[in-house]
């Protein structure tokens, strides 16, 4: 397993009140497998993304990715799986104000250091920004950019070091049909010609169809456990029907 989730709960505690967003979630993704995320707002998409990223420490479970349990080791230790093994698109981009498009997408890699060679990186940056759509936007500083664009540049930073588990959170939220459609397809490429996991969390539904599987997550917990694959009462949610929750 690539991605090996166990009883994972989050909450954030306040003076006078407890929130519990993640409530037990148990999950399993195998290399090369694409797996959707659907669910309301507020659900716990984005806070599970980020502790299965490595991001954000869950109250209690664990996450193991590659066999390693990332919340064991040091801060030190599971930054460098972060940066060799995990992508990571936001749902707000968080891209680096100060530095331009170009630059943007080079940064995991000089944070990685794995390959010091900079005129190849710069090649490769802007490769993946063409790849996007923006080879025309390399200068441009995130403020320059549209939303959309933004997002494309977020998208090209997620790919520069080759991982093998991309985490997507609405990667085509601020795009428009056709462009998302377009980043869809290069995601849906490199899952299949590279073996890229990729989970994915979206509000589209025809984005959740392309995935192999796809779980509904409502207040803090995933509606199916995991190996209920051919359960078709689970398919409630208007998909498919060879399209089935975990
Ligand atoms: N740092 C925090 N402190 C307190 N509550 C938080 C914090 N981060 C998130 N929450 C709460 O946790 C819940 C889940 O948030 P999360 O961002 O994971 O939802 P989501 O499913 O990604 O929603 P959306 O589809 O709107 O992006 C929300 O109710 C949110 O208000
Ligand atoms: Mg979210």
């Amino acid at each position: 397993m690539v991605i090996d989730a166990f009883q994972l709960m989050k909450s954030y505690v306040q003076p006078a009140s407890r929130l519990d967003v993640l409530k037990g979630v148990t999950f399993q993704v195998k290399e090369g497998e694409f797996l959707a995320v659907v669910g309301p707002s507020g659900a716990g998409k984005s806070t599970l993304l980020h502790i299965i990223g490595g991001l954000d420490k869950p109250s209690s479970g664990t996450v193991s990715v590659d066999g390693e349990d990332i919340y064991r080791l040091g801060d030190k230790a599971r930054a460098k799986i972060r940066s060799r093994k995990i992508g990571f698109i936001f749902q707000f981009y968080h891209l680096l104000p100060e530095f331009s498009a170009l630059e943007n997408v080079l940064l995991p890699a000089m944070v990685c250091g794995r390959n010091t060679d900079m005129s190849f990186l710069k090649a490769r940056a802007g490769e993946l920004l063409g790849k996007v759509g923006l080879s025309h936007r390399l200068e441009h500083r995130p403020g320059e950019l549209s939303g959309g664009e933004q997002q494309r540049v977020a998208i090209a930073r997620s790919l520069m070091n080759e991982p093998k588990i991309l985490l997507c959170d609405e990667p085509t939220g601020n795009l428009d049909s056709a462009s998302g459609a377009e980043i869809i397809n290069l995601l849906a490429e490199l899952n299949r010609d590279k073996k890229l996991t990729l989970i994915i969390v979206t509000h589209d539904s025809g984005i959740a169809r392309r995935a192999q599987k796809i779980v509904m997550m409502k207040d803090g917990r995933f509606m199916d456990g995991p190996g209920r694959a051919d359960d078709h009462n689970n398919n409630n949610d208007g998909l498919k029907d060879e399209v089935r929750c975990v």
